[in-house]
């Protein structure tokens, strides 16, 4: 909360008073100086050993050198230069979270939100080495990924997509599988943004008008937007890019309090911290703060000016050797000064050379981009039998989502990419790219195809090995589409567009709602699919009785189409489940539909205040006693599964005391990871179809939230197979932070735990008692 402060104000011409200077807020983010230097701690002792080595040899303007980037011309988002004279060969530094993007030979993985939707710890580690391992190949040795923040506090937020979903636990336990598989490979993970990079709409300051401030409280950072770069941190993530927001009116890479304070004693991190493209905005003050690499250029704070204010002793040379020890302490801890292609060997500029045959492609590669695919799936409505479907005659297709996006349409030539479904039609006030398949976002998460199977692709080949007919209509006002009556089923597919740089204009769109009550109207089997890049409303059509199946594919990526049929047809039992609530209405959100925007007197500095604490989505919808559509965790199957025999006890041995003592590592207090309780059920599949389920364990910890996810886990049964699946749940899990001791509290008391398929199909419950 604001504390009382003295306004510098100044008069518009238009007689608005706005404030001239945000000198007034200083004080609200606490300072937290000096940096922390990197300690070497746990598995990054050699590593840091030989990087403290090396910077010894190394002159000032040399380490400096590593501090920031240098044009890159190699395709690369940024570029470290190399050191003469050493084996230093510089570093790439490239986008993004679903794969590396702005080259050729190189794969679409699923997007956050397929991957979120997936539920699959295991394959969400298999997508982090598969993508790594194209990295690797372009030389490029930091990933600018995954995406933590945005968590997705508001609903319209521009790229909520590129994560995995806005509960902590499910990001925080996805973001650790992705840094490790991605680091597996010997690439650096750079997990982004850190942090409260909530909304698009002014992340940047602009003229006099700063960038929006997110102004959160201690309790809800740490229980809300810290905990899954905690889980980052903990999984050893190599660095952390810092945000272009400003956190209690700070800009996030000057941000003493999160990046010395929160990041480097807190959680123990070794890494480092580089900056979003542009995100610096001061030169002494950003070192101080705990910055270590700017981006994309060096020159523009630092360079020579990091070097006089080193000997005009403004900042000391320790700082300095600290940032290029915890660069290169990443360098060597993922072995890349002996096992590694030149950095961006293989990006646009140099097509050419040993490495770039290591592509995505691989048969491990082809099976993982395809289940992920298939998982990020998730099927919300199912009636009267629809799906899967049944030895059908003829299929009608409608719907722009279907089809590959038509290139000349699009105008640009150039990579492969999501934006390319953008029509250049479409304009800020739609909501949807209408120019066909959407299997990823745009801006800097897009990603390359190695090709792109659409659904109508996939469709005519099924229809061609099955002797069925496809019929179809693509026209662009398809609203007046006729259906032949002799459809077995008419399938409609839409999308929800977003990309970095604005927050989405709505939630729902009433072309495509349009669209698809048109269709509905005429057939009394219709199938709708959304490719959506975050929450899609569907209460404008959804309970017309012709309505009979919906699916959510999310941003599925380059098997898009391959993936949707394998579902129709039954090949695969949906398993998804989704990683955000589907309310019924705008109105359901209140405020946190919308990103915040500039008003009154703070006009040039837009406030943006998370005065609702911890209750977003499900959290708040509970605490609200809202019905959603779809609840959190809701998705359905083409089995049925029940759960049975609940037992929960704290673990045999386990300490109780109210806070945790011993050192800290990697990721926070060593004792927090420690399993104080555990909780375990059964499952069976009682239908009678293969099919997996995600068994979800949700806790409520005194004074908090009436339910909040701890534990998840996906069991693929046969008809009639039991799995039995154990929770343990950590001194963290079951804490919750405690402002004044600024430590985790475990309370004495009564803990209400409950497992079953979805946040609110809860059919086992029990009680802990701490
Ligand atoms: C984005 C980052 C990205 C960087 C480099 C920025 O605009 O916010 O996510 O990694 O650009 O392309």
């Amino acid at each position: 909360m604001r504390a009382p402060i003295i306004l510098l104000l100044a008069v518009q011409a238009s007689g608005q008073a706005l404030i001239s200077s945000d000198t007034a807020f200083y004080g609200e983010s606490p300072a937290v100086y000096p940096s922390p230097n990197a300690t070497g701690v746990g598995d990054w002792e050699d590593a840091y050993a030989k990087a403290v080595d090396f910077v010894a040899q190394l002159t000032l303007a040399e380490k400096v050198a590593l501090t920031g980037g240098v044009s890159s011309g190699n395709g690369c988002a940024g570029r470290i230069p190399a050191i003469n004279g050493t084996d230093f060969p510089g570093l790439c530094l490239s986008d993004g979270p679903a794969g590396i993007r702005g080259t050729n030979l190189v794969s679409s993985w699923p997007a956050g939100n397929a991957v979120g939707a997936s539920w699959n710890r295991n394959l969400t580690k298999l997508r982090g080495v598969g993508m790594a391992k194209e990295f690797k190949a372009k030389g490029a040795q930091v990933a600018l990924g995954p995406v933590v923040g945005p968590l997705g506090r508001i609903a319209n937020g521009g790229r909520n997509w590129e994560g995995f979903s806005n509960d902590p636990y499910l990001a925080g336990a996805l973001g650790a599988d992705s840094v490790e598989g991605i680091q597996s490979v010997g690439v650096t993970a750079s997990t982004k943004h850190f942090i409260a990079n909530e909304q698009e709409h002014y992340r940047n300051p602009s003229g006099n008008v700063a960038a929006v401030s997110a102004n959160i409280d201690d309790k809800t950072m740490h229980e809300l937007y810290l905990w899954p770069f905690q889980d980052a941190v903990k999984a050893g993530t190599g660095s952390i890019m810092c945000s272009y927001n400003r956190l209690n009116n700070s800009y996030g890479c000057a941000n003493s309090l999160t990046q010395n304070g929160l990041l480097k004693t807190e959680l123990g991190f070794q890494g480092f911290v580089v900056s979003d493209w542009g995100a610096q905005h001061s030169g002494v003050a950003s070192a101080l703060a705990g910055l270590d690499m700017a981006m994309p250029s060096g020159s523009s704070f630092w360079g020579n000016n990091l070097i006089a204010a080193v000997n005009n002793g403004s900042v000391p040379e320790s700082r300095i050797d600290d940032m290029a020890i915890r660069i290169l302490s990443t360098w060597y801890k993922f072995s890349q000064d002996t096992d590694f292609p030149a950095p961006g060997i293989g990006m646009p500029s140099r097509v050419s050379g040993p490495y770039q045959r290591i592509i995505g492609t691989s048969p491990d590669s082809k099976e993982v981009l395809l289940q992920g695919a298939i998982e990020g799936h998730v099927l919300v409505k199912n009636t009267n039998g629809a799906l899967p479907l049944k030895s059908p005659q003829l299929i009608s297709l409608y719907g722009y989502s279907a089809r590959t996006f038509d290139r000349y349409a699009w105008g640009t030539p150039g990579w492969n990419n999501g934006e390319e479904a953008r029509s250049t039609a479409d304009t800020s006030t739609t909501q949807i790219a209408s120019n066909g398949t959407l299997f990823t976002g745009g801006g800097s998460g897009g990603n390359m195809p190695a090709y792109l199977s659409s659904p109508y692709e996939a469709l005519s080949q099924r229809a061609y090995d099955d002797g069925t007919h496809l019929w179809w209509d693509f026209q662009y006002n398809s609203q007046n589409s006729q259906v032949d009556q002799g459809s077995d089923a008419c399938i409609v597919i839409g999308n929800a567009y977003a990309a970095e740089g604005a927050d989405r204009p709505g939630l729902h769109d009433d072309f495509t709602d349009n669209l698809i009550l048109n269709i509905a109207n005429q057939c009394n089997n219709t199938i709708v699919v959304f490719h959506n890049a975050g929450v899609r409303l569907v209460d404008q059509f959804i309970d017309h009785p012709n309505v009979t199946a919906l699916i959510f594919a999310h941003l599925p990526g380059q098997d898009a189409g391959r993936a949707l049929v394998s579902l129709l047809y039954g090949d695969t039992s949906p398993s998804g489940k989704l990683p955000y609530s589907v309310p019924h209405n705008e109105s359901d959100y209140g405020a946190l539909k919308n990103e915040s925007l500039p008003v009154g007197i703070y006009a040039n500095f837009p406030q943006s205040d998370f005065s609702e604490g911890v209750y977003i989505d499900y959290r708040a919808f509970d605490q609200q006693d809202i019905t959603p559509r779809y609840e959190f965790g809701f998705g359905l199957s083409y089995t049925t599964f029940g759960f049975s025999g609940l037992a929960a006890s704290v673990a045999a041995g386990a300490n109780t005391d109210a806070y945790p003592i011993q050192p800290i590592v990697e990721g926070g207090r060593q004792d927090l990871w420690d399993v104080v309780a555990q909780v375990s059920a059964d499952v069976a599949n009682t239908g009678s179809v293969q099919g997996a389920e995600v068994v979800q364990l949700y806790v409520g910890i005194p004074n908090g939230p009436i339910r909040q996810l701890r534990g998840f886990e996906k069991v693929l049964l046969s008809p009639g197979e039991s799995g039995h699946v154990t929770f343990d749940l950590t001194r963290r899990d079951l804490s919750t932070w405690d402002t004044e001791k600024q430590e985790w509290l475990l309370q004495e008391g009564e803990y209400q735990v409950y497992i079953g398929s979805s946040s609110r199909d809860l059919p086992l419950s029990s009680t802990l008692t701490i």
